[in-house]
């Protein structure tokens, strides 16, 4: 007993063992307080400085980890005010948030570029190809602007191709009342085929809105947002899960369907308050083991319940538990490396653009503590707008580990069929820059970086490992 306090170490000197436990403690000391001190720097040193700590890991991902910075200029304030009226009241300064907001900025073309600049994979790009340019128009192989919003992405081994599904939303924009969200009716959720992530084949509707039949779900005057789907390898289904709502987004429910095929047709199954719980933004996670959870926000988007689902995805199990309690989280995108579970989500303002946080775990159940902002580059309002967009999955990258697509949705309210899809490189290494709850200042799980890029392209020669 007691002998191993007892056993030499390297930090032992001429002075005796008692002065070198105790040069060992202050040693230890001495290097916990210049970790926490870094913690600390890194915290409050704001973006600038930290981009230099970032290090590429693979020369493959060089690019997708440059830095570019963005210098959006407001325009002038609009009108002419006497300095009398403007010492009665000041005006509110205008923030780029208020411009992406407003259909008449002058920066509107910025934001949401036009058709002239819109990507069109099936012309001669010469070595434009491949990039992806985050909100200009994308056009699929028949010219179309791609319809799947709030999407996901699932890779179907069995045609080694990917399937890009979401809410066709290729209809007007009305609000059904006046204290109404902006709205699209339902027409169903769209399904474009790939082999390379960039060329987008539109598969059609492959579950589709209903016309009459008001009492049904999916009736067009409904909503039916975030599709998710993902396959069964032991009943050999594919299954959808989706939020199903009222218009006034009072049933809070999720959907469920299914089909033996990617592209459909989905037959709807029926839809559910899950755990008896209003669920709103949703999303589904598939983990390796085929375990697959439901993970939605709840209790008027408070906070988020995770569960696992039957064996057959048809349905959630009796297991739930609640995390990010009181943080008023929503469109989650899950992911995992390296055994740990990451998520993105979004603030809860509708329409509008939020900053987007991510979180950790070591178990999908939780707990899950957040790691801080993970928007890189781009300008400071960019980063606390998620480059104007809302997170909506995230793309894992075979044969680039810790490397991933975050998709989001540039939603535009005034015409929610022209809202932009927001592709960006995402990356998982390096210490988090956010001291965690439970670990007293110190990092303990990776940062997660997406990296603003106004054009990008996944590198040279990357394709679907098989
Ligand atoms: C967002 C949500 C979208 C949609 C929108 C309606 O917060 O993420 O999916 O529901 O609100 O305003």
């Amino acid at each position: 007993m007691g002998n191993r306090y007892r056993k030499p170490t390297t930090f032992r000197c001429n002075a005796g063992s008692r002065f070198s436990k105790s040069a060992m403690v202050w040693s230890l000391v001495g290097f916990l307080l210049l970790l926490h001190l870094y913690s600390l720097v890194s915290r409050t040193n704001g973006f600038g400085r930290e981009i230099r700590f970032r290090k590429s890991h693979s020369p493959l991902l060089r690019e997708l980890e440059e830095v570019e910075e963005e210098n959006i200029q407001l325009p002038p304030q609009r009108g002419r005010r006497s300095p009398r009226a403007a010492k009665r009241r000041p005006r509110r300064t205008t923030t780029l948030i208020d411009e992406f907001l407003d259909e008449n900025s002058q920066l509107r073309h910025i934001f949401f570029p036009g058709m002239k600049t819109a990507i069109d994979p099936m012309k001669n790009l010469g070595n434009d190809s491949f990039y992806y340019h985050p909100g200009r128009v994308w056009l699929d192989t028949e010219g179309n602007p791609i319809q799947a919003h709030g999407g996901c992405m699932l890779y179907d081994k069995r045609s080694e191709t990917y399937y890009w599904y979401g809410e066709y939303k290729d209809g007007p924009t009305y609000h059904s009342h006046k204290k109404g969200a902006a709205r699209v009716d339902i027409i169903g959720v769209g399904c474009y085929s790939s082999k390379d992530l960039w060329k987008w084949k539109n598969e059609g509707i492959v579950l589709p809105g209903e016309e009459t039949n008001e009492t049904h779900d999916l009736h067009k005057s409904n909503v039916l947002e975030r599709p998710k789907v993902i396959y069964n390898e032991k009943t050999g289904k594919y299954v959808m899960w989706m939020h199903i709502d009222d218009a006034n987004y009072t049933k809070a429910a999720v959907g469920v369907a299914i089909s033996n095929d990617p592209t459909g047709p989905f037959d709807y199954l029926y839809s559910k308050r899950p755990h008896r719980f209003d669920s709103r933004d949703m999303t589904i996670f598939k983990d390796d083991d085929g375990v697959a959870y439901i993970i939605y926000s709840s209790e008027d988007n408070s906070e988020l319940h995770v569960g696992p689902l039957t064996e057959d995805y048809l349905d959630v199990t009796n297991i739930m538990r609640r995390i990010l309690i009181n943080q008023h989280r929503e469109a989650p995108a899950l992911f995992k490396y390296q055994g740990t579970y990451y998520m993105i989500t979004s603030g809860c303002t509708g329409w509008a653009p939020n900053e987007a946080l991510a979180h950790a775990a070591e178990s999908v159940m939780g707990p899950w503590e957040t790691v801080g902002n993970p928007c890189i580059g781009g300008n400071k309002m960019l980063r606390l707008a998620t480059f104007f967009a809302q997170g909506t999955y995230v793309i894992p990258l075979p044969g680039l580990p810790g490397s991933f697509i975050f998709m989001a949705d540039r939603w535009n309210p005034a015409d929610l069929r022209d809202s932009r899809y927001i592709w960006l490189p995402m990356i998982v290494g390096g210490p988090a820059d956010r001291p965690l709850e439970y670990n007293f200042g110190f990092p303990l799980w990776s940062r997660v970086s997406i990296y603003w890029h106004r054009k990008w392209r996944l590198p040279l020669g990357w394709s679907v490992q098989k």
